[in-house]
């Protein structure tokens, strides 16, 4: 991996090498620059906050406002990744020039480098409009949970082949829209091979198998972090366990007066010279 910059530019190349793409969400500056440190190219803010860190029970009611404070926060983070901000339900869907007003918000007001919008035909016209505006656009296409009432559910799509053959066409006009790249979710891996195989630009997939250009997953699925237990995550590390013990210890001590200990405390003026103590209390 080097540390040269990320650009669109770059994904597109690494398709071209076969080297994969490593993607991530964030929400927050202080975990945006941990993945931005351990190295993952491109990290979405995505709308998942809703269900992550907002606490709604879908992705549906997050706002504008609040994309906003947590896109700028990652971007203050970030020197090396791509910062992709997703653009939240009906803040593009109204009319590409909302859609452009919208994305135009997310580059000049939150730093955002690039902006992720769901839909194939349908959103084409948005992401034409934002990408002649000068705005990268990353299109995500199969099990796209904004439209998750009219999909009755979360579900895998593409499984059949007329709906199959829609997807393919769905990631013609994004491409012909001019997006950088597309997210697939939710897909049989075997479209997810033949999209991938049809289209110049990146696929990054989550739920769609091994033959995608690059991988994306929720970083609080990945990290067990209360996110969700879905058969296509791999669970990299159990934090959700070990901050509960932590937090158990630390009531636990602050109950049987543990701590604070004498290293945690500050001395008055004569033994603070004396022991060279630092801080101000
Ligand atoms: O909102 C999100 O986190 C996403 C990814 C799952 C691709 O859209």
């Amino acid at each position: 991996m080097s540390d040269k910059k990320v650009t669109i530019r770059c994904l597109r190349a690494m398709k071209e090498r076969g080297e994969k793409i490593a993607a991530l969400t964030a929400y927050d500056h202080p975990t945006a620059r941990l993945l931005d440190a351990a190295g993952v190219d491109l990290i979405l803010v995505g709308d998942s906050a809703a269900n992550v860190v907002l606490g709604y029970d879908s992705t549906l009611p997050v706002s504008m406002a609040e994309m906003l404070v947590l896109t700028a926060a990652v971007a203050r983070g970030v020197r090396r990744a791509l910062v992709v901000a997703d653009m939240p339900f009906l803040s593009y869907q109204v009319s590409p020039e909302q859609a452009l007003a919208n994305a135009g918000r997310f580059v000049k007001e939150a730093r955002a480098e690039a902006v992720k919008l769901e839909g194939g035909r349908r959103t084409a016209p948005a992401a034409r409009r934002i990408v002649e505006a000068g705005i990268p656009v990353l299109g995500h296409l199969g099990l796209t949970p904004q439209s998750h009432l009219a999909l009755g559910g979360y579900r895998v799509q593409g499984r059949e082949a007329d709906a199959a053959e829609r997807l393919r066409e769905d990631a013609g006009a994004l491409v012909e829209a001019g997006v950088f790249g597309i997210v697939l979710e939710g897909i049989p891996w075997t479209l997810a091979r033949t999209i991938t195989a049809a289209v110049p630009v990146p696929t990054i997939g989550i739920g769609a198998g091994e033959h995608c250009d690059g991988q994306i997953l929720v970083l609080h699925d990945m990290l067990g972090l209360g996110g969700g237990d879905f058969t296509f995550v791999k669970r990299y590390a159990d934090l959700g366990a070990q901050v509960t013990a932590a937090v158990a210890t630390y009531c636990r001590e602050v109950r049987e007066g543990v701590f604070p200990a004498a290293e945690h405390r500050f001395e008055p003026q004569g033994e603070r010279d004396r022991r060279g103590q630092r801080g101000d209390a």
